[in-house]
């Protein structure tokens, strides 16, 4: 029974990773912006929980940030231009999950200073894929 409902589930998983649209992304994109002010409560109150929370809520919505299908579905003669995106997308995100990653490590060592300049860093790097998806 277990591993009906785990196929089931990698099944779900799968075609929903084939889905993923323009509305899921602006959901991730809101629940990132929530979880980043999670984490920097958890830095003014100066408590762990209140960061855990905000960087496993980050790392969760983060790592399903992808292009949407709206727009790897267009017959774009382009597709180096696509594929240039992908890449982009996929290297971000790895950066973002490795800095938040070290926000924990390092706000558990008592090391809130490298655990903000790690925060600052997603903050470039959320920026640095507005600027140059979105042209903002
Ligand atoms: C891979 C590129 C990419 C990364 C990385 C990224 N964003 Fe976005 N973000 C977008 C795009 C594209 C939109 C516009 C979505 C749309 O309107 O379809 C957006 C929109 C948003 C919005 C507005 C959502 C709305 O309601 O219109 C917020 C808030 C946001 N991002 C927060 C963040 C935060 C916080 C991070 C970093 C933790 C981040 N984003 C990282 C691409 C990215």
């Amino acid at each position: 029974m277990k591993k009906i409902v785990l196929a089931f589930m990698l099944l779900v998983g799968a075609v929903q990773a084939g889905n993923y649209t323009k509305e899921d992304r602006i959901k991730d994109m809101k629940a990132m912006a929530k979880a980043m002010d999670t984490i920097q409560n958890g830095f003014f109150y100066n408590n762990y929980d209140t960061v855990a929370e905000g960087v496993m809520k980050l790392s969760d919505h983060v790592e399903n940030v992808k292009p949407p299908i709206e727009e790897t579905e267009e017959k774009n003669p382009m597709a180096r231009y696509m594929d240039g995106k992908i890449k982009m997308t996929n290297k971000i995100v790895k950066k973002i999950d490795q800095k938040a990653l070290t926000i924990l490590q390092r706000f558990k060592a008592g090391d809130s200073a490298q655990a903000v300049q790690a925060y600052t860093k997603i903050v470039g790097q959320c920026m640095k894929c507005h600027r140059e998806i979105r042209h903002w």
